[in-house]
């Protein structure tokens, strides 16, 4: 039977690439930063996963402005990283899992999510930071990806509720899979942060704390805002927070954090990490 071992929630600020790229991480503005990445590391290694269910936003690569799925997932059996860069290389591929993929497609649709099916799908710096982040020395990705977008760009966005749900429709998904795969959760972007407009820059460290306190044990609490009021907390940008919130369904409703970093700032972006471990992962 497969095993669903936890969550690993990260921001995806492309500069990181560019630190990874020219060795800053020991650097005093990187390090406390690369520092909260040791514990992950270690986690994963000891949990062995084999396969990603990735939430996440495009930022424009995959899709743009014209055509913008609420929720899009992908079945394609490899995705290729295309983004723009920011120093990071965009030489390493990711192998896709398409008999999963249709597996959560198949059950998202019967449980009334009206998802948009990828069988192509190129994927940007919120997949590729987090991968680098948890297996830098790896020459091929350890995991086979099933991405999950979720649109946080073009407004109107899903509401948080609605994130949530699609997330638990995916744990409903994972736990009827027959296969015997080790699965963990990615959830990327956030935490609060503004690239541009008259707030570029704002940051929001009661609210980012509010997230993370209530991830784990009552993620509807992250539910009660409105997006607008969710943009209004966190920034523009910050309400990829959604994606973070979908992940967290995923896990079902028995987890418990076993790692947090909190910097501020990453380039414009309050830069977190978390790890919450499913009861049915190994001690
Ligand atoms: C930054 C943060 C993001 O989430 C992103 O997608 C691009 C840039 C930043 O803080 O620079
Ligand atoms: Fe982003």
């Amino acid at each position: 039977m497969a095993q669903i071992l936890g969550g690993y929630f990260t921001s995806h600020v492309p500069a990181i690439g560019g630190a990874i790229v020219r060795g800053e991480q020991t650097t005093p503005y990187w390090k406390p930063f690369f520092n909260g990445l040791v514990p992950v590391r270690e986690w994963l290694t000891e949990q062995q996963p084999d396969v990603a269910v990735v939430f996440y936003n495009d930022h424009g690569l995959n899709f743009f402005l014209d055509k913008m799925p609420t929720f899009a997932v992908g079945s394609a059996p490899g995705y290729l990283n295309a983004d723009e860069g920011w120093g990071l290389p965009v030489y390493k591929p990711f192998a896709g899992h398409p008999a999963l993929s249709w597996h959560i497609i198949e059950t998202l649709v019967a449980e009334e999510f009206d998802v948009t099916t990828c069988q192509e799908m190129l994927v940007d710096h919120a997949m590729s930071i987090p991968f680098e982040l948890s297996w830098p020395d790896a020459e091929a990705w350890p995991v086979r990806v099933v991405p999950i977008a979720i649109n946080t760009v073009q407004h109107p966005l899903p509401s948080a509720r609605r994130c949530l749900a699609l997330g638990q429709a995916v744990f409903k998904a994972l736990s009827a899979w027959g296969g015997d795969e080790r699965i963990l959760v990615i959830g990327t972007g956030g935490l609060s942060h503004q690239l541009d407009g008259a707030r570029a820059g704002f940051i929001n460290k009661t609210y980012d704390h509010f997230c993370m306190d209530s991830l784990a044990p009552h993620p509807d609490a992250l539910t009660q805002n409105s997006v607008r009021e969710i943009v209004e907390q966190a920034g523009t940008q910050g309400v990829e927070i959604l994606n973070w919130i979908a992940a967290r369904g995923a896990l079902g409703p028995s987890t418990r954090e076993i790692h947090r970093n909190y910097h501020i700032p990453i380039s414009n972006t309050a830069a977190a990490t978390m790890v919450l471990q499913t009861s049915s992962a190994p001690a």
